[in-house]
């Protein structure tokens, strides 16, 4: 069993505690919190035995193993960093950071501590994700040629991380990195070059972005996020010979169901599972010594490459080529 602190009383530990119980490996067993009532109401509501009133009491307690950080974007380097060196695994929300420089950053503390450190995005532990991969490399649709994806949904302006330039708020930080996560692993490689158009709200952050991103071996993925449009959430991949087509690709709330178009439509319906159990059980196992988790430092460095070229098209009207 790997013992779990969670970091934060944040709305979305609620899916690591579901996680959890399903999981055979995971247990939450502490949450941390800057407010200690807030923390106690947490863990008494939830069943978690351990309630700190700080995050460094949770990082120095014994009950934990691994700490689930699931803090605004711009906290995640810094308190991965300080639970790493704490003696504690870590698996961070997405997206871990923007800026590549900080991924080292993390991971080097992550070896030199010898702990394990994913970002968690949860989709890519999905049967439905893995399905999608292997009728892709199977060649069920011919040569790759497009992908396109979209994520996004309605929140109106108030406060929230989301909305919030100080804390890496945004669009295509908070969604539009699902659709980078899905082009970087529907291609198989890291983008040559990318082009993007933002809009900016709330405080100053992207409200809605779209992006274009060209792979080698000229596959080409476009992808729109946004904060204040209807929810949106697709999958499209393109191939010489068919389509694929996922209507719920991030979260599967209507169950896991894939269309797979060659001369006539076909409906696959990939295992439904919880995606936040895949993941927790995973990273359970590469604590215990077995094979290292699916997310590491590359794909970290992948995410965060693209990201930031990708703000840096936006902000400078120009392609940019990695
Ligand atoms: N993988 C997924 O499915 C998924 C889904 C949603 C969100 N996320 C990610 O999870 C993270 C949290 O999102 P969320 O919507 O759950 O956030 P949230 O509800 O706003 O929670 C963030 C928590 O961070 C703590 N915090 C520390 N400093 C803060 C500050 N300056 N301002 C606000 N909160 C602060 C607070 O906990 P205390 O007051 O207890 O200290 C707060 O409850 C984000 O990185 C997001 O991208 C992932």
């Amino acid at each position: 069993m790997i013992r779990w602190g969670v970091l934060s009383t944040a709305r979305i530990a609620d899916r690591i505690v579901d996680g959890a119980r399903g999981a055979e490996n995971a247990e939450v067993t502490a949450v941390g919190s800057r407010d200690l009532a807030r923390a106690r109401a947490w863990a008494d509501e939830r069943g978690v035995a351990h309630a700190y009133g700080s995050y460094e009491e949770l990082l120095a307690s014994d009950e934990v193993d691994a700490i689930y950080i699931p803090l605004p974007n711009s906290l995640h380097v810094e308190w991965s960093v300080k639970a790493l060196e704490a003696g504690k695994h870590v698996l961070s929300e997405k997206p871990l950071t923007r800026d590549p420089a900080q991924v080292d950053h993390a991971f080097d503390a992550a070896d030199r501590a010898g702990r394990l450190l994913m970002e968690a995005f949860m989709w890519r532990f999905h049967p439905q994700t893995e399905e999608v991969v292997r009728l892709v490399r199977d060649g069920s649709i011919g040569e790759l040629r497009v992908i396109r994806a979209a994520f996004g949904f309605n929140l109106p302006w108030m406060e929230n991380v989301r909305w919030d330039p100080a804390l890496e708020g945004g669009a295509l930080m908070d969604v539009g990195c699902y659709c980078v996560s899905a082009a970087r692993l529907i291609a198989g490689a890291e983008p040559e070059r990318v082009s993007g158009e933002q809009v900016l709200g709330g405080g100053g952050v992207d409200a809605r972005f779209t992006g274009l991103l060209r792979f080698p071996g000229d596959v080409l993925a476009t992808f729109d996020c946004g904060m204040d449009v209807h929810r949106r959430n697709q999958l499209e991949v393109v191939g010489s010979e068919g389509t694929i087509f996922v209507p719920s690709p991030w979260q599967t709330p209507l169950g896991a169901k894939i269309v797979l178009t060659r001369e006539e439509a076909e409906e696959l319906s990939p295992e439904s599972v919880d995606p936040y159990t895949r993941e927790l059980e995973e990273f359970g196992r590469a604590v215990e010594g077995g094979p290292p988790p699916r997310l590491g430092r590359a794909d970290a460095l992948g995410q965060a490459r693209t990201i930031e070229a990708l703000y840096r098209a936006a902000e400078s009207g120009a392609a940019v080529s990695l």
